[in-house]
Formats: C-alpha cells, sequence, structure tokens
C-alpha cells in the first residue's frame, strides 16, 4: 500500500525491472554508487535502455568531448547526450562526484515530471552553497515544534545500528539539493558534545557522507562549564578557547568533514557570549578560530530578543547585529529568519537582509509549520519562500533578499539557506503529504532561489502523485493559495503572533497575562476601540528606520504600505478606507471569510481527485482538510468574537456566513 514512505522518490520497483539498463560509473567511490543504485531504482529505462556514463570532468573521455564544464563548479551537473567510440550515450557529469549524484536525480526528476528520454540536456548549478536542514531534534527523542513524531535519529541504538531509514532521508535530501544538517536542536544540551554523542554524530556522518551531506551540531556556549569544569565561558578567555579548540579537535577526529557549528547564543534563555559583556562577534569568532583550521564554518543566529529590553521585539534583532557589520571572522555566517519576529504565516523581510554587507547572511525559513496549523493545515510555503527571496531591499538598485543570500550584490562566497525541518520518524516523514512538498521546496529553493513557487508545486506533485495535468494542475491550484488562507483565517492584513499561548495551534488574540510582555498577543495587534495594529513609524516603534532610506519612507505611510503588511507597520482605524472600498473591519471580517471558504473549496477539489490518488494518501489528506476546514472556522469566529468585543462593531452585512 502507498504510504507516503517514498516521498518523491517513487519509481522503487522490483529489482528485475531495470536489468537491461546499462550503467558505467567511472570510478569507484561511495558517491558514484549511490547514483547508480539510484538510477538502477527506476523502470523509466526498462523497455528502452540507453547506455548511462557516470563520470567527472577529470576524465578521460569527458574531458576530449571539450564541453564547458567549469562553470558548473563543484556541484553543478550537466546531463545530456554525447556519442561517445560511435555510441549515442547519456552522460551525467559535473566537476565532482556529488554533481554526477545531482545530475542523476536531476534525470530522474525529468522522467518523473514527464520528460522525454530522447530529448535531455539538463544544466544546473547550485546559487546557494550551505543548504542545510536544522533539527530541532532532542537526544531524547522529542522534536521541538515537531509535528512527525520522535526524532528520526535514535541516539539509543547509535552508533552500532545505522538505520536503513538514514539512508533514505540522505538520498531524499540529495534528490533535492540539500548538502548539510544539523542534527541536533538550537536549544542545545551540552551533551550532545560528549564523545559518546560525538560517536553517534560520526555514524550519521558516514552514511550520509556518500550523498554529499555534511553533519553539524548545535553547540551550547556553556558547554565549558557543564562539560569542561571551567568557572567560565567567556569567549575572551584563553582557557575557554581552548577547550573549544580541544572539543573541535576531538569532533575532526571523528567526522573529518564536519561542517560546524550552529549557535543560538542568549536567546529565550540560551547562555551566550553577552553574559560576560561580550558581543556576539566575540562569542563567534572564537568558535570560528576553533573550527578554520578544519575547514569548519559557524552559524551565529541572529533571533535575539531580551527579557529586560524594552525595545519592540522586531527590532532587537538589527540593534544588536548592525553594529557588527564587518566584525565577523571569514568562516563566521550570521543566520537570519525571514522575518523579525518568528515564523509568523506572513511577515515583512528582517531587516537585516541588505543592512550587513561585510557580512553574510543565512536566511533561516521554518518548514515545520509551528504557526501554520502544525502537520493538519494544508499550506504550501513555495510562496512564502519566494515572497520573502523576492523581496526589494531598496538598498541598491535591483537588491533583493534572494541576491543578498546568494551572495551577489555583497560579493559574499560563503552563503546559505537554512530550514528547520518538519522531519520527524511517521511512516511518511513529515506528517502529511503534503508537508512533504514544503520540505521539498526548500530544497529545491535553496539550490535556486529563483525558481518560483508554481514550477516547484508542479515538479512535487507531479512526482508525487503523477504527471498527468489532470492530477498536477488541480493539486497545484490546490497548493498555490493555502498559505494565503492560513493567513486569511490566522493574521489577515499583516497581524502577527494572535497565536494561542506556548504551543501555538489554534486563535489566542485575547492573552494578556504572560509574563514576558512580548510573548502576549495584545503586545503584536494593540487592537482598541480606535482601530488596530502595531505603529512601527517614528510615533510608534520606529522599527521602519531599520529599513533601507527608500523602504522606509514607504512604510511609513499607511497609504503606501502593501496592505498586506499594513497592521504589522500602523495602528490604523476601524473604518480606515482599504483599496477594495470596504473598511478595515469589512475587510478583516472579508479576508476571515474567505480563508475558510478556501478550505472548502481545497475539500471540493480533493474529493475530486478520489478516483486518481491511492486510497491511503487520499484518506489522511482528506480527514486533514476536514479538521482544517472546521479549525479556520474556530480561528475566524474566535477571532472575530474577540475584535467584536474591542470595537464593538457588528459583522457586516454579506460577510462570514455562520459556520
Ligand atoms: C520559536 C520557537 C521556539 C524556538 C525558537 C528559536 O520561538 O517557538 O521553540 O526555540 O523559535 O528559533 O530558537
Amino acid at each position: 500500500a502507498e504510504d507516503g514512505y517514498d516521498l518523491w522518490l517513487r519509481y522503487r520497483t522490483p529489482a528485475t525491472t531495470s536489468s537491461a539498463l546499462k550503467i558505467e560509473a567511472r570510478g569507484d567511490t561511495p558517491t558514484l554508487r549511490a547514483a547508480g543504485e539510484e538510477l538502477r531504482r527506476s523502470n523509466f529505462f526498462a523497455t528502452k535502455a540507453p547506455t548511462i556514463l557516470l563520470a567527472t570532468a577529470t576524465d578521460r573521455d569527458v574531458a576530449a568531448l571539450r564541453l564547458p564544464l567549469a562553470a558548473l563548479g563543484d556541484e553543478g551537473y550537466r546531463v545530456g547526450y554525447v556519442t561517445l567510440g560511435n555510441r549515442r550515450t547519456l552522460l551525467v557529469t559535473g566537476n565532482t562526484d556529488r554533481g554526477v549524484l545531482y545530475g542523476s536525480f536531476a534525470l530522474l526528476r525529468h522522467l518523473q515530471t514527464g520528460g522525454s528520454l530522447d530529448r535531455i540536456d539538463l544544466t544546473s548549478t547550485p546559487r546557494v552553497k550551505l543548504r542545510v536542514l536544522n533539527h530541532w531534534d532532542n537526544l531524547d527523542g522529542v522534536v521541538e515544534r515537531g509535528y512527525a513524531g520522535a526524532s528520526l535519529w535514535d541516539w539509543w541504538t547509535l552508533p552500532d545500528f545505522r538505520d536503513p531509514r538514514y539512508t533514505d532521508y540522505a538520498r531524499a535530501n540529495a534528490s533535492i539539493g540539500i548538502n548539510g544538517t544539523v542534527l541536533n536542536n538550537v536549544n542545545a544540551k551540552a551533551d550532545s558534545l560528549t564523545a559518546p554523542y560525538i560517536a553517534k554524530a560520526a555514524a550519521l556522518a558516514d552514511v550520509f557522507r556518500p550523498y554529499g551531506i555534511k553533519v553539524y551540531l548545535s553547540a551550547r556556549f556553556s558547554a565549558p562549564i557543564e562539560l569542561g569544569g571551567l568557572k567560565t565561558a567567556d569567549p575572551l578567555d584563553p582557557q575557554v578557547a581552548a577547550w573549544w579548540k580541544a572539543k573541535t579537535d576531538e569532533i575532526y577526529r571523528s567526522i573529518p568533514d564536519f561542517g560546524g557549528f550552529l549557535v543560538k547564543a542568549n536567546s529565550e534563555g540560551q547562555p551566550g557570549p553577552r553574559d560576560y559583556h561580550r558581543t556576539h562577534a566575540d562569542g563567534a569568532n572564537m568558535l570560528a578560530a576553533a573550527v578554520a583550521p578544519h575547514g569548519g564554518i559557524v552559524m551565529w543566529r541572529a533571533f535575539v530578543y531580551a527579557e529586560t529590553d524594552p525595545e519592540d521585539r522586531a527590532k532587537q534583532a538589527y540593534t544588536e547585529f548592525k553594529p557588527l557589520d564587518g566584525k565577523f571572522a571569514s568562516n563566521v555566517i550570521v543566520q537570519v529568519k525571514n522575518g523579525a519576529i518568528d515564523f509568523q504565516p506572513r511577515e515583512p523581510f528582517h531587516p537585516l537582509f541588505g543592512a550587513m554587507p561585510k557580512t553574510p547572511l543565512m536566511i533561516e525559513f521554518q518548514i515545520t509549520k509551528e504557526y501554520l496549523g502544525f502537520a493538519t493545515h494544508l499550506a504550501y510555503l513555495g510562496p512564502m519562500f519566494a515572497e520573502t527571496l523576492g523581496s526589494e531591499t531598496m538598498q541598491t538598485p535591483g537588491e533583493t533578499v534572494a541576491k543578498v543570500v546568494d551572495g551577489s550584490v555583497e560579493h559574499h562566497t560563503l552563503t546559505g539557506m537554512a530550514g528547520v525541518a518538519n522531519i520527524g520518524r511517521d511512516r511518511d516523514w513529515a506528517g502529511s503529504t503534503f508537508n512533504q512538498a514544503n520540505w521539498y521546496a526548500f530544497g529545491r529553493m535553496a539550490w535556486d532561489p529563483t525558481l518560483g513557487a508554481a514550477p516547484v508545486a508542479r515538479e512535487w506533485a507531479a512526482m508525487t502523485f503523477a504527471p498527468s495535468p489532470k492530477i498536477v494542475d488541480p493539486v497545484v491550484a490546490m497548493m498555490m493559495g493555502s498559505r494565503e488562507a492560513v493567513v486569511d483565517y490566522m493574521t489577515p492584513l499583516g497581524l502577527a503572533h494572535v497565536m494561542a499561548t506556548g504551543h501555538h495551534y489554534g486563535p489566542g488574540p485575547w492573552v494578556a497575562n504572560l509574563k514576558r510582555p512580548e510573548w502576549n498577543p495584545v503586545y503584536y495587534h494593540r487592537a482598541d476601540k480606535a482601530g488596530i495594529g502595531f505603529d512601527r513609524t517614528k510615533t510608534g516603534s520606529d522599527a521602519i528606520a531599520q529599513y533601507s532610506p527608500a523602504l522606509a519612507r514607504q512604510l511609513a505611510n499607511p497609504a503606501t504600505t502593501p496592505e498586506r503588511e499594513l497592521l504589522w507597520f500602523h495602528h490604523v482605524a476601524w473604518d480606515r478606507r482599504m483599496a477594495s472600498g470596504r473598511t478595515l473591519w469589512a475587510e478583516m471580517v472579508g479576508d476571515y471569510d474567505q480563508g475558510v471558504g478556501y478550505v472548502a473549496s481545497m475539500r471540493r477539489q480533493w474529493d475530486a481527485l478520489k478516483p486518481s490518488i491511492d486510497s491511503a494518501r487520499w484518506t489522511k489528506t482528506a480527514t486533514y482538510l476536514a479538521v482544517q476546514q472546521r479549525e479556520a472556522q474556530w480561528w475566524r469566529d474566535a477571532s472575530l468574537a474577540y475584535w467584536m468585543s474591542v470595537n464593538g462593531l457588528p459583522i457586516p452585512a454579506g460577510t462570514a456566513a455562520p459556520a
């Protein structure tokens, strides 16, 4: 039965079908072997088997073809027919084995999406260097904000037992170009740096290595105290630096290609350099010095906001990090969330993008849907990734977040995209079939941020179901508006962080009594009798001043602020006229209702697909859509009831049909 285990790699066939396939690999490396095995799994070549040659650019026959391969870099690929000794050969090549592996997956994708076996001409090079999953996996198996079961890593049976599933994980990641994985939660326990856990991480690194995936660890900044018995973790203390150097050397003895560290410091109670009145750069550079001799890097998160800081939470990361531009070591990359608060259904792009030109910035997206309905709600995140990446910073002409992230406008070679993984031990990995699309889209868009959400959705739908327009068209249609529907029924028009406390599932705009003011939804929406929204102009927190002058000018005026971000930047009257001619209140009510309506329409589209989709995947999705519709109504009705208790207004005629 179809259970979703194969993800989008649905070409597993009985071993016999591809026996006619002739694959020649030049060189016997684990990566070339993995590439060959992957091609052999598919039955695309069963009837008409071409000769496939897997070889790097240095192979004598490939070199003789004088193909323009240099531009492919060390991960790009070229797949196409060539003539070798009078024989038409399908050549899969690149400058490295990894390029060949990515080319093999590209070939399979081409065939899975309905491409012809006769005409093949595939060339691609990743635009972003580090394409990394962040697992928020704790050592006890619980995944923070994880909705797909326990951690995939079975720390109890590692390092001895290498679950074949780890290989399937690596295959799935390699198929979309992911080349790094941070194994443990950013809220890290020092234990993950002890010898037993280093051995476990090393076992995983061994499994992942042939697939071009490096292992990284989240490091707890106070580990020198907890594990080393030191009195301090002050980054400028020579003993502290020496402890990290020795620890790092120990890791590299087990994992020679260890990627480096990810650090969450001085954020939400985590220790960090600020505890010793040092800067984030002091902390990052100390760790960077430890990994530098081994070629490692440090990914230092900019997700900071302090309990004691009365400043608008949306401003704090910029305030803290912007003055540090140019102060980070060359093997440090600062990891910045897509928006300035926290993975909301919609956030304007983070003002740090474009504001630290001397520092490589890595963008962090959340693939797991902490604020978008967990595993059950269908929300394709491709449009959200694309929206942030395509945002214009207006720092220099034509500058977008994508061009900051890919290093092109600021001339950085260290570039990266991180995605907080949605993967767990559920049979279908991600908690639902459609959640798999978000993992897929993250990888594809990290490889090339310009791909576009719809083409990526089409690929995924064709590979996951079947490459027939009768399936792909409606599935993609459902997906493309699904995230906007979540925005509509949860946080329309720039609202944010109105979710229930702690778990963030379901509405809670009325919550006002949490001990930290910036955890309360009322802090974000500021609704009162007169209006709603967070004034981030000069009359309020002036957060807009953190954007480029040109963009700040635009955002200073509600009339030139995109309506979808209106309440993020402005406190406006309930009766404000919107572009539609409706009042803000009527518009909000309409949006909530539209979100609910979209879910109802997805259910209808999905119902119509019943004959075309295997029953296991169809039924689970149908059930989840029913849950989503119920909960979208809950969001709408609870939110509207609360706003009405504040503004005293009635439901405008013609909107919000009763549940
Ligand atoms: C969110 C999330 C936390 C997480 C934090 C982070 O606030 O709710 O669980 O630890 O982000 O990104 O560090």
